[in-house]
């Protein structure tokens, strides 16, 4: 959960832009943050300029109530509410790739939810390469469910309930990789998984589970 409110600004690439090379290029990832993230920012905060009385909210507590959001914003606060929540965590759960691997009680939950580490990679894959045009893929621990899962979502939609913690998440909007794979995002999503941060996964995975915003 993030603490921010309005004016949002956009997080610093949490290593430098070839950090990922060769799997994510250096070119791609500048554009990647500092235009397409930098957008969203951008246009969340001018939807919210007039909009005082939104000023203190933190951006889940903003997407969980776009009910309470005057009608004429809602779209631009789900759509680049949601594109900046979405991006914040993908930086933060991407790295340079050190060939870290799921371990202890994070390995232990995907075994029991997936069958294996590989039946959980195929799947996540599938999912990822075959979602159907823009959107994100996530693996979520669920506590009610006491399990792993593996969540599609269209858009800029996010993992919002509180019960459920995002361990992964994979952007598959063209922008994310068309310059090096054009429509190959199989290629990219293989890509991708070798800069998986297992190690913030795991750290996500064991913190409990967020109070309502
Ligand atoms: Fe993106």
């Amino acid at each position: 959960m993030t603490t921010q409110t309005y004016p949002f600004s956009l997080p610093p690439l949490p290593f430098a832009p070839d950090a990922l090379e060769p799997h994510f290029d250096a070119r791609t990832m500048s554009i990647h943050h500092d235009e397409h993230h930098r957008v969203y920012v951008e246009r969340l905060n001018a939807a919210l300029k007039d909009h005082p009385g939104l000023h203190g909210r933190t951006i889940e507590n903003l997407l969980r109530n776009l009910n309470r959001i005057p009608p004429d914003i809602r779209p631009a606060v789900r759509n680049n509410g949601g594109g900046h929540l979405n991006h914040s965590l993908f930086w933060s759960l991407i790295g340079p790739p050190v060939k870290t691997a799921p371990a202890g009680p994070l390995l232990d939950a995907l075994t029991a939810s997936f069958g294996s580490l590989e039946s959980f990679r195929v799947k996540f894959r599938e999912a990822a390469a075959g979602h159907f045009a823009s959107g994100w893929v996530f693996l979520v621990a669920d506590a009610r469910k006491n399990a792993l899962e593996v969540l599609a979502l269209p858009d800029h939609h996010c993992v919002l309930a509180t019960h459920q913690t995002v361990l992964l998440v994979c952007d598959v909007w063209e922008h994310a990789y068309y310059l090096k794979h054009q429509q190959k995002r199989a290629d990219y999503v293989d890509c991708w998984w070798q800069v998986a941060n297992w190690q913030e996964a795991s750290r996500r995975f064991g913190r409990p589970v967020e109070a309502e915003a």
